[in-house]
């Protein structure tokens, strides 16, 4: 079972063919890892994931409705000038199902509260979003997909520029994400977090997708320098055999 599937998937950009022809299932209840170099189609595949890139032949089909899809883009289109506060970006989280007029209740704050403690910001409750480390921001924003309870979670990249005691932090939510039964996808350039964070990997190279298991990788690299390799680039030899 799969809410989340790819049909024959192909994604273009300004004109050009970027990905062909992907398919496959994405587990439920796992986090996935999207692995490949740089320009490979990571954002893209995200993109239209999130339905926000019309495919030029073949289908996303995601059973997931839209109020519990969350992404978290490479880039932060958020803006930081608006005067906005830790707690109150938590609480928009309830805006997709809730609705963004109808105010918060009670139950509403309290489990604000308690997903900025799991996250350990709650000192920050009232810091201004400007006004927020790289690792504290990326805290708060994980807190407002918990405050969505979101089923399908795309993450591009989110350990870039982060301490070791946030990437832990965060890993240890996305992992509790996927045990509730969440849908996780993740872009990870690290073989030491793909190692800790992920049940399953899709590798996109020369505008195709493998699936793999992360162990192939890992066993791949094992016995060379310890935390040594960026993930590899190109489709390693052990997956070529693979199916796409
Ligand atoms: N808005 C755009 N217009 C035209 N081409 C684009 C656009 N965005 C991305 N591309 C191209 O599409 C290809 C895939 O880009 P994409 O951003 O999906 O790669 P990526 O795997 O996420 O890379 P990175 O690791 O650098 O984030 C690249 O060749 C890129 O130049
Ligand atoms: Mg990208």
């Amino acid at each position: 079972m799969s809410r989340l599937q790819l049909e024959d998937l192909t994604l273009a950009r300004g004109g050009r063919t970027v990905l062909e022809h992907l398919e496959g299932r994405f587990q439920d209840g796992a986090v996935t890892a999207l692995v490949g170099a740089n320009g490979a189609g990571k954002s893209t595949l995200i993109s239209a994931i999130m339905g926000m890139l019309r495919p030029v032949a073949g289908r996303v089909a995601c059973q997931v409705p839209k109020e519990r899809r969350a992404w978290l883009p490479q880039q932060l289109a958020l803006d930081l000038t608006f005067p906005m506060s830790v707690e109150e970006l938590i609480m928009t989280g309830t805006w997709p199902s809730h609705g963004a007029l109808k105010g918060y209740c009670a139950a509403h704050y309290r489990r604000g509260r308690e997903i900025m403690a799991r996250l350990g910001i709650s000192h920050l409750a009232h810091r201004q979003l400007g006004e927020l480390s790289g690792g504290q921001r990326q805290r708060a924003l994980i807190g407002r997909t918990l405050m969505q309870e979101a089923e399908l979670l795309l993450l591009d990249e989110p350990f870039a520029n982060v301490d070791v005691e946030t990437v832990d932090v965060l890993m240890e939510v996305l992992r509790d994400m996927a045990r509730d039964g969440a849908t996780l996808v993740v872009v990870l350039h690290d073989l030491e977090q793909l190692s800790r964070l992920a049940d399953d990997m899709l590798v996109l190279a020369g505008g195709h997708g493998r699936w793999a298991s992360p162990e192939s990788l890992l066993e791949r690299y094992a016995g060379q320098p310890p935390r040594a390799p960026r993930l590899p680039l190109t489709f390693p030899d052990t997956l070529d055999a693979g199916t796409a």
